[in-house]
């Protein structure tokens, strides 16, 4: 495995087409991991055209959520069309056009030689002078790399959550954030709550001391499971770890980054910003024997005052299911429920003070109305850096499970080397060998 810089990547990655490695899956060529090392404006300085008031999109990972941004997207908006799309596997895109066709008609403007294949598909996306503002929905190990390739260009950026599962990827979104501010490009992220009136208006309340003082809060992630992807006949180890990404941490980040970000978000919000200190727990007997995921994992995040919010996640089979947000306050106590269950504030006599329904579909709307908004009125949107830290938040818990050793957020983000990304991925090729961290062997890094 070699490190390229970005120009050596480039020409690698013209090599690799002109030679045409295909595999059976229709996955093609090679990445380093020099875009995500690299944040450039030179490659694509073209000028964002969304003052012409249609928004006109790439979509980058065209599988449940991909194909559901664009539907999203679409259906908020009126001035928005698809222009181009990229999954690495080529197939798969087409089979999201032509259902993302059927229902949008066309407003989905993606003739084949749109639409890319292949682990470098994204950078073609990006390179259309066309495309002002690109959905990045692939795994998420691949955000960071999609978001400095995106910024770059000053393409405009929705990015799905987590926006990075590792220390290295964290940076990457923090240099990006501050490029997007400097030149005027929007990045909005997939954290919905923070578009679901349930919880702006709960949290406004807190704020504003309907509980009293936040004294601390639980947060719970707490489903029955996962999908897991057999591999496919013929698939390279790198294939098979991409398709089944879920599974591999450098991939997915584990459950506690992958799924439950959205309430670790929560907490960041409801406390205003990353605690000092994680201690975790957590365990692993029930996945696949590939997987590198725990089946649990358990948080206290430490903030200021010694306040701590709990954070409880587990993919248990059969067991009950919570996924709900609760704040404590020295006058009464909230409760921001997941999905569309809404919130409730209570005073400690029990009586409510305050209840709001919850529509989760709508917050997948608005928080895509809210980015082409911004870009029409030429006021972006950028919110990647709040993402980034709650995202980080939970490499942070993640990193004092697997270690057992208590991890602090001064240390993770500032001098911490975690980074997951293998130095060159090759499609077909080698992928990490799997395993499972154990607390005492594994250490913080
Ligand atoms: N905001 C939410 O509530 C929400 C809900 C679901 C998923 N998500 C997020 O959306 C992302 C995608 O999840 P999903 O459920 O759609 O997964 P998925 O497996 O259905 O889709 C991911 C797609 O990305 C493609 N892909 C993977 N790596 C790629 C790469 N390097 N280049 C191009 N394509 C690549 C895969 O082939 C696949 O089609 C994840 O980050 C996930 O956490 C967010």
């Amino acid at each position: 495995m070699h490190e390229h810089s970005r120009r050596e990547f480039l020409a690698l990655t013209a090599a690799v087409g002109a030679a045409g490695l295909v595999t059976p899956h229709g996955f093609g060529s090679e990445l380093s991991r020099a875009g995500r090392d690299e944040l450039t404006q030179a490659a694509n300085p073209q000028v964002v055209s969304a003052g012409n008031q249609v928004v006109r999109i790439g979509l980058i990972g065209c599988g449940g959520r991909g194909s559901g941004a664009a539907n999203d997207t679409l259906t908020a908006n009126k001035n928005v069309r698809i222009v181009a799309m990229a999954d690495i596997d080529l197939a798969k895109a087409k089979v999201a056009r032509d259902a993302l066709k059927a229902e949008h008609g066309e407003r989905v403007d993606v003739t084949d030689e749109r639409i890319f294949g292949g682990i470098d598909g994204y950078q073609k996306v990006i390179d259309l002078k066309d495309v002002d503002l690109v959905i990045l929905a692939t795994a998420p190990g691949f955000r960071p790399i999609h978001i400095a390739a995106a910024v770059g260009a000053k393409k405009h950026v929705f990015a799905e959550k987590p926006v990075c599962v590792d220390t290295a990827g964290y940076r990457v979104c923090c240099a990006a954030h501050d490029l997007a501010k400097s030149q005027g490009t929007a990045i909005v992220t997939g954290t919905q709550y923070r578009r679901q009136p349930s919880f702006i208006e709960g949290i406004k309340r807190i704020r504003e001391g309907m509980i009293g003082e936040v004294v601390g809060m639980t947060a719970r992630y707490c489903s029955n499971g996962i999908w897991y992807r057999e591999r496919l006949p013929g698939m390279s180890d790198m294939e098979y770890q991409i398709y089944n990404w879920m599974h591999f941490i450098w991939l997915s980040g584990d459950q506690i980054a992958e799924q439950a970000v959205h309430n670790i978000d929560v907490i960041h919000w409801v406390m205003g910003g990353p605690p000092v200190r994680a201690f975790a727990s957590g365990s692993r007997w029930n996945r696949p024997a590939d997987s590198e995921m725990w089946d649990s994992i358990s948080c206290d995040f430490e903030f200021a005052n010694g306040r701590i919010c709990s954070f409880t996640g587990r993919h248990w089979p059969n067991a009950d299911n919570q996924l709900d947000n609760v704040v404590y306050g020295s006058r009464g106590i909230a409760y921001l429920r997941a999905f569309d269950a809404g919130t409730q504030i209570f005073d400690h006599a029990g009586n409510e003070l305050f209840s709001i329904k919850g529509n989760l579909g709508a917050a997948y709307r608005q928080e895509h109305k809210e980015c082409v908004e911004s870009i029409i009125v030429k006021k972006p949107i950028v919110e990647l850096r709040q993402t980034a830290e709650s995202s980080m938040m939970a490499v942070m818990g993640r990193e004092a499970a697997y270690s057992g050793q208590i991890a602090t957020w001064d240390f993770m983000t500032k001098q911490s080397k975690l980074d997951l990304m293998p130095k060159l991925v090759t499609i077909p090729g080698d992928a990490p060998a799997p395993f499972v961290r154990k607390p005492g062997e594994y250490r913080l890094q």
